[in-house]
């Protein structure tokens, strides 16, 4: 039996780094394993529109990295948010400040979204992609719809065709679909061309709707896009570890503080970077897929993107430990479980 596993360092490309205090405090979780992490732009009060905003958020995070007692060797991977106003000028500016993609936001579905993209259709945005496209941009999709009469669980697949659309209009821009939560998305990224991919999340292949609903309603599980059923939890298992390229680790750690969380209208998102490797190395082992783990976190992400993979490693070794309460002022996802996998 394995008890111990290398990984080459992570590329996490899906991350929420925050700004101020808890930048401070959640970023050293993720540069102790990773190579590189993809920096989400929904930041507050400042979000991430511009070259400017680039340079300031990539300034932010390499302080707080100065700031930590170990150094590591982390980069930080910048993105803008793409909103109805983002003109082709602010993605060449965008581009030359360093941000390697666009996030997309449909209008109201997470967290700070409150301004996000209503008109996918629009010749304006259409410019957008294509400035996009032409520099080498990848265009990152939270893909929910909130439509009238949709279920909150409905909302992914209702977003597919808007999926399909851009990937027929633009088959030259590389466009990832975040954080797939559904048996149906899975299947239409794997027969979507070359250009389309989807991250996956540690916490999606995890929790059922069960876990946060089902069994008194549990704050901490809850996040955008929720956690489906067990049919679409097996779909994403059997993805993850099915060693396709098209689907890589993003996973969308999304600290809020504990009194955002418990209480009416708490926020959305799980705040997973505290145990990242140890949970996915859990569920790899338990599909008997532990040697597919290092293409999933550490190769098909950097390969779509086009980047050289991480130089270094982590090892993680077969030790049980009980996951902290509480870490700062957040709580983390798997508080107070036992894990069956340590960081070495
Ligand atoms: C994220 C956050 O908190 O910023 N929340 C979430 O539920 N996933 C935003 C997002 O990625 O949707
Ligand atoms: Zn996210």
């Amino acid at each position: 039996m394995n008890d111990r596993i290398t990984l080459r360092r992570l590329d996490d490309m899906h991350c929420h780094f925050r700004a101020g205090s808890l930048l401070k405090e959640v970023l050293p979780f993720t540069a102790q394993y990773a190579g590189r992490g993809i920096a989400m732009p929904n930041t507050r009060p400042r979000a991430i529109l511009t070259g400017k905003d680039v340079v300031w958020y990539q300034d932010e995070i390499r302080r707080a990295l100065d700031e930590m007692p170990h150094r590591h060797s982390f980069e930080p991977l910048m993105t803008i948010e793409i909103r109805d106003n983002t003109t082709p000028q602010m993605i060449a500016e965008a581009y030359h400040a360093g941000a390697v993609a666009g996030k997309v936001y449909p209008l109201g579905v997470t967290t700070n979204s409150d301004e996000g993209l209503r008109n996918f259709e629009s010749e304006s945005i259409a410019e957008t992609f294509r400035a996009m496209r032409d520099v080498g941009m990848l265009l990152l999709i939270h893909g929910e719809l909130d439509r009238e009469r949709t279920l909150v669980t409905k909302r992914e697949e209702v977003f597919l065709p808007t999926l399909l659309m851009l990937a027929e209009k633009f088959p030259n821009m590389k466009i990832v679909l975040e954080h797939v939560s559904t048996r149906v998305a899975v299947e239409s990224v794997r027969q979507l061309g070359q250009n389309v991919a989807a991250t996956i999340t540690a916490h999606h292949l995890c929790l059922t709707l069960n876990d946060v609903v089902g069994y008194g309603i549990q704050p901490h599980h809850g996040c955008m896009p929720m956690p489906k059923d067990f049919d679409d939890r097996d779909t994403l298992i059997v993805a993850a570890t099915s060693g396709e390229p098209k689907f890589f680790l993003g996973s969308d750690t999304a600290p809020h503080p504990r009194e955002k969380k418990e209480c009416a209208k708490g926020a959305c998102g799980v705040y997973t970077a505290p145990v990242l490797p140890q949970v996915l190395a859990e569920v790899f082992e338990k599909t008997g897929k532990l040697d597919r783990l290092e293409d999933f976190s550490s190769r098909f992400g950097a390969e779509f993107y086009g980047l050289p993979l991480n130089d270094g490693s982590i090892s993680l070794i077969k030790s049980e430990w009980v996951v902290t309460e509480q870490i700062g002022g957040v709580v983390p996802f798997r508080a107070g479980a036992k894990l069956q996998w340590q960081l070495s």
